[in-house]
């Protein structure tokens, strides 16, 4: 992989548009039409399938792992974890009462009496520790199940991500667009070569799924990982597979790729939890 990853990196060195003054909608109308020019034989709202928008084999196999699909289980644990109380009586749809309406195409949110991104993870986690519980922790396990009940409830609603005129939510902003397009680690490759310029390529056996949808389908049932995992636990993955050291789950750094990353896929619909290979 080093040799094809150089090769790219070096073909891409002089193609990295940057434009700091582009507000976010200008970004998005940007990011969507390069997708749409490059793939004008994929439907907008079927980006959120990953690389199965583009490789009708590989989307039949998933079709059929779908009928009987490995986060279901999940889905159903968190269920019985959402609506367990917390010692003191009180539980999740206190804090979340608009759960059953479907709340996953809101997050991640910039709240600007923080001035932080808050993930619908942050938001379970600061559920818990407002009524006395411990964390729970970040990347896999009840995390993700309780985030796949969450998001099962917000399928078909429409990604809906709002970078407010503040300007501590446009740095958050900026911070990760800039993260996406920088090169990083040994191999010298940023998120926007295998998942923007080289999207629909392949790298090694895997097919490049396309930036454009990538945040719709999580938390998904990994069947590499055998399990459930977050966005930030694959943010991780993709990282060390450049060779470059991954950000910890949550931190500010993944916080500001999320928001970035997600307010991409506005307007497409939440189809989350996933499978994927
Ligand atoms: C060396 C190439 C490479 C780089 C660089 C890379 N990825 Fe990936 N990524 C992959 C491959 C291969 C997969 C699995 C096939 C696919 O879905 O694209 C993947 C999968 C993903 C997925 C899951 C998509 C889905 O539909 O489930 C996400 C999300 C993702 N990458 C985000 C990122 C982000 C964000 C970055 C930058 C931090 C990044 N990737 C950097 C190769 C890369």
């Amino acid at each position: 992989m080093k040799k094809i990853a150089t090769a790219l990196s070096v073909m891409l060195i002089a193609a990295t548009p940057f434009a700091a003054q582009a507000t976010p909608d200008d970004d998005l109308t940007a990011f969507r039409s390069y997708f749409t020019k490059k793939f004008p034989e994929v439907p907008m709202n079927d980006y959120i399938n990953g690389v199965y928008a583009l490789d009708a084999g590989a989307r039949e196999q998933w079709e059929a792992f779908e009928e009987f699909p490995s986060y279901e289980i999940a889905v159903d644990n968190g269920e019985g974890k959402f609506h367990k109380k917390f010692a003191n009586g009180k539980g999740y749809a206190d804090c979340f009462p608009n759960y059953k309406k479907g709340i996953k195409q809101n997050y991640p949110y910039f709240d600007t009496d923080s001035g932080k991104v808050v993930t619908m993870e942050a938001a379970i986690n600061t559920c818990r520790t407002d009524n006395g519980e411990k964390k729970l922790k970040w990347k896999k396990g009840a995390i993700t199940e309780i985030g796949a009940y969450l998001t099962s409830l917000s399928r078909g609603h429409k990604t809906s991500v709002k970078v407010p005129n503040d300007a501590k939510a446009i740095a958050a902003y900026n911070r990760g667009k800039k993260h996406f397009y920088a090169k990083r680690g040994q191999l010298n490759m940023a998120c926007a070569d295998c998942h923007y310029y080289y999207s629909g390529s392949k790298i090694r056996a895997d097919l490049l799924s396309p930036a454009l949808g990538q945040t719709t389908g999580f938390p998904v049932y990994r069947n590499k990982w055998a399990g459930m995992g977050t966005l930030h636990r694959r943010y991780g993955g993709c990282n060390k597979q450049v060779r470059a050291k991954p950000f910890k789950a949550q931190s500010d750094e993944y916080n500001a790729l999320e928001y970035f990353h997600t307010y991409m896929s506005n307007g497409l619909e939440i189809n989350g939890p996933s499978q994927r290979k």
